[in-house]
């Protein structure tokens, strides 16, 4: 990770600037890639994709970017020498549009790891926590611990909602509340009203981020509606998922422009032209999501179905990817797959023995099925 120095630092963003860059050297931040990586086997993720190979260990989308994001990127290429801020501009103008939003509220980043370590760096500390769920997305772990703070982990509900109410009450020194909504790893949808929750309950100064990487998926209630009420809340959003524009790279951080301006001391990130035409051309299509949704939403009914069928133990998502009991240790698990060139993963300590399964497409789930089956009916391991 760059850190930069503010250019006029004060005293404490220059406290806040050491903190993280001596973290930063013993704590490396991590991307969703580098975290599937690390559990595919480092042959296997160094090198180019492996033919034949079923990827479903990074919650990627197959289809790519839409036709229209794909030529509006093809026919920008060439004015690739320029920075051309514009497109960033107009890009951010349209979400702002739809969303009701001022276009200061909205900034853009290569994605949205980015903002997501950003918030947890400008908001966290050794004396200000993160609290999050369990099992949660590991990216942001990673960033509470570069800044020296206490990560509370709490567990899910019964019904895999964040248990807000414990988040509040066992964090009293919380910086961040950090709601993945729907959650990464599990899929599962946290409520509106928890969030709302979360944000009367929170401490002073502490920031709600809701992470809605995954939110097309569903038809939940944004949070940016939140935002828009001026609250201590910051919402993130990313076009690696739904859009497909894991490789492209654009994401929104979203908030109260003094809340954001906090996490400009780790730098202004360019998105590249590529990625801001291809992104504007997604918002432009109103089409786009509900047809993904759709298409996602069938290719998972027919794996739950399966799943069901042959007495796996899995949890039901509402996203593109889920968790399923391998009955075995995961690592094993995963190691199997791999042999059979399905890439699964990751696991999380607290499901030991549980993987998360990324949504392919159709044939790519019956290769994981079969896959699957062949592992599951393997003898356990001694
Ligand atoms: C919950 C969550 N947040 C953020 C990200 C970051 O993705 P990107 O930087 O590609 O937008 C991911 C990636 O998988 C994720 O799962």
């Amino acid at each position: 990770m760059a850190v930069v120095l503010p250019h006029k630092p004060s005293r404490r963003s220059f406290m806040q600037w050491m903190a993280v860059s001596a973290g930063a050297l013993s704590i490396p931040l991590l991307t969703e890639q580098e975290l599937a990586a690390q559990w595919r086997g480092k042959d296997k993720a160094a090198g180019p994709p492996v033919s034949g190979g079923v990827y479903l260990d990074a919650n990627e989308n197959p289809l790519g970017p839409s036709p229209a994001a794909t030529a509006a990127a093809q026919n920008v290429v060439a004015s690739g020498g320029r920075y051309y801020r514009y497109f960033t501009t107009e890009l951010v103008r349209t979400f702002a549009e739809q969303e009701g939003l001022k276009p200061e509220y909205v900034v853009t980043y290569p994605g949205s790891n980015e903002p997501l370590n950003y918030s947890i760096l400008s908001y966290t500390s050794p004396k200000r926590s993160l609290v999050t769920a369990d099992p949660g997305y590991e990216a942001a772990f990673r960033a509470a611990e570069a800044a020296g703070a206490r990560v509370v982990q709490v567990p899910l509900t019964a019904n895999h909602e964040h248990d807000v109410r414990a988040m509040i009450a066992q964090a009293p020194d919380a910086g961040v509340i950090y709601i993945c909504n729907p959650n990464n790893p599990t899929g599962t949808v946290t409520s509106y009203e928890a969030i709302e929750y979360a944000l009367a309950h929170k401490p002073q100064d502490a920031v709600v981020l809701v992470d809605e990487a995954y939110i097309h998926y569903t038809n939940e209630k944004s949070a940016i509606g939140l935002v828009a009420q001026d609250k201590d809340v910051i919402v993130l959003r990313t076009f690696s998922k739904i859009y497909g524009m894991a490789g492209l790279r654009c994401g929104f951080v979203i908030g109260r422009p003094d809340l954001l301006a906090k996490l400009k001391n780790f730098g202004k990130v360019l998105v590249p032209i590529t990625a801001a035409v291809a992104a504007k051309a997604s918002l432009d299509d109103p089409t786009l999501v509900p047809q993904r949704r759709k298409i996602v939403a069938d290719i998972r009914q027919e794996t739950f179905h399966w799943l069901r069928q042959n007495n796996y133990s899995f949890i039901p998502s509402a996203t593109n990817c889920f968790l399923v009991d391998g009955k075995r240790p995961a690592q094993e698990t995963m190691d199997l797959m791999s042999d059979r060139k399905v890439f699964i993963g990751r696991s999380w300590p607290a499901l030991p023995t549980w993987v998360r399964i990324t949504i392919g497409t159709r044939e790519e789930m019956l290769k994981f099925r079969a896959a699957f089956q062949e592992v599951a009916n393997l003898p356990a391991s001694s």
